[in-house]
């Protein structure tokens, strides 16, 4: 069977992680396959919220396998305590449901160091990174010069590779960002450690899946961030440093690309985005406020406040198209009542043309005005909804207008955190 592929379609925290999780009750593996801890994925069960940054959202599903593939990059720190501490909530009982690519690149303390130092000296024109040492990682595996999870059981080459990239990294923090050396005993001394930590669970997981799949397996892929946060389909540069379109699902798991069957996107009802950027539907005023505050619209990885806006069709519809996406699962609708009228960006205007998909420079992107059409809001609250016909009129005639607009249908409805306030609609 063809594995699913769910990504995000705006600028991240569409609530990946609630869908994953649902979805993840009728597959056997859920993998990662690009970004890292940048990522926020919240589950909601029973009242009791998980938050991960790096494990599939599947690993609340006792017996699921959860596998982090080759185009990851892995904070061994940060993976090593998100095991600990699901172990210690029962999650996890087996170590044979966690396997972790040989092939994913090691965020070292260094790649940490210099995203924080750069973003430092960015002043202004900061990107906002959540500081987790993801582009400079990136940029090692891409210079062919990054530590991978399979170099930590090599004893000498992991010593040598190591010695190399801390005297290069320390020459750069020291000489160009103004920063404090790092020291080689600490960085291979807590190294080791991890390495014994992960042992039971580092693999080939490329190999695994496609025997999983070749021998009837169901898969589902995880995507992280959202579309407009692509490294070429985004918001350059403010970005992140990834593919996270569904095409890059095949290549960041280790399948050929005809093994995917089936992509869903993830679209809030409205738009949010932290860290720096283009926002064209921001609204900056009371009415974002409310929706910070009724959302709930704080980071789960660094907790800033997330800006808010209106739903960006031009953003969704652009992300429908880029992924293919067959069907999408719609969040957050609950947040949306008592506004009236809601508004949703149609197209955009630049210099007197109309737009109807996103531009591909950063200066068309600071110079567009969105286009709205206003809608009817509802005053009932959603939250307690199990069928369409349990909502408002106007609640449903919004979800139509925005099927309409972005070219997809919706096929699940969220009205809420907790895993039972979700709608199915085929
Ligand atoms: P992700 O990064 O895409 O997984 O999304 P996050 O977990 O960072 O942010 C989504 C937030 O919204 C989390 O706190 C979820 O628990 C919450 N959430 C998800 N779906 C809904 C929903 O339909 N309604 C409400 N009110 N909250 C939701
Ligand atoms: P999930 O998976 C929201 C944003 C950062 C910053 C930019 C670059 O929870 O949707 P990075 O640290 O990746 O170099 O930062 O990307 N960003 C996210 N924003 N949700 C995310 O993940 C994000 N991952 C990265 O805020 O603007
Ligand atoms: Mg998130």
């Amino acid at each position: 069977m063809p594995a699913t592929v769910v990504i995000g379609t705006q600028w991240g925290d569409e609530g990946k992680g609630k869908i994953v999780d649902i979805l993840a009750a009728d597959v056997d593996i859920v993998v990662r396959f690009h970004g890292g801890n940048n990522a926020g994925h919240t589950v909601v069960v029973k009242g009791e919220k998980t938050i991960l940054n790096l494990i599939p959202a599947g690993v609340l599903h006792p017996g699921r396998i959860c596998m982090m593939g080759p185009g990851l990059v892995i904070d061994p720190e940060v993976l090593t305590g998100e095991i600990n501490t699901l172990r210690a909530r029962g999650y996890l009982a087996s170590d044979a449901w966690l396997r972790i690519s040989e092939q994913a690149h090691l965020i070292m303390p260094y790649h940490r160091a210099i995203d924080r130092a750069r973003e430092r000296l960015r002043g202004a024109g900061k990107i906002g990174t959540t500081g987790r040492g993801i582009g400079p990682a990136y940029e090692d595996k891409m210079a062919r010069t990054g530590i991978r999870v399979g170099d930590l059981f090599d004893e000498t080459g992991f010593r040598e590779a190591l010695g190399r990239s801390v005297r290069e990294k320390n020459g750069y923090l020291q000489a160009i960002l103004g920063e404090a050396p790092l020291s080689f005993d600490d960085i291979y001394a807590s190294y080791t450690g991890y390495r014994d930590l992960l042992r039971p669970f580092v693999s080939d997981t490329g190999a695994e899946l496609r025997a999983a799949l070749a021998t009837g397996g169901r898969v589902l892929l995880e995507g992280a961030h959202g579309t407009m946060l692509d490294v070429d389909h985004g918001t350059y540069p403010f970005v992140t440093s990834s593919s996270v379109v569904a095409g890059a699902a095949a290549a960041g798991a280790g399948l050929p690309p005809h093994a995917i069957g089936r992509v869903i996107g993830i679209a809030k009802a409205y738009t949010t985005r932290v860290g720096g950027g283009p926002f064209p539907t921001e609204l900056t005023d009371a009415l974002g406020e409310r929706l910070r505050a009724d959302g709930d619209e704080y980071g789960s990885t660094t907790g800033r406040p997330r800006r808010c806006g209106w739903f960006d069709a031009v953003v969704v519809r652009q992300a429908v198209v880029l992924s293919g996406v067959d069907s999408l699962a719609l969040t957050k609708l609950d947040v949306l009542t008592g506004i009236d009228p809601l508004r949703v960006c149609v197209a955009y205007e630049l210099g007197g043309r109309r737009l109807v998909s996103p531009p591909t420079t950063g200066t068309a992107w600071e110079r567009l005005t969105p286009v709205y059409e206003d809608l009817p809001g509802w005053r009932e609250p959603l939250s307690r909804a199990r069928a369409l016909g349990d909502l408002p009129v106007n609640a449903r005639r919004y979800v139509e207008r925005l099927v309409a607009l972005v070219g997809a249908r919706v096929a699940l409805l969220s009205i809420g955190a907790q895993r039972e306030q979700t709608i199915r609609l085929d």
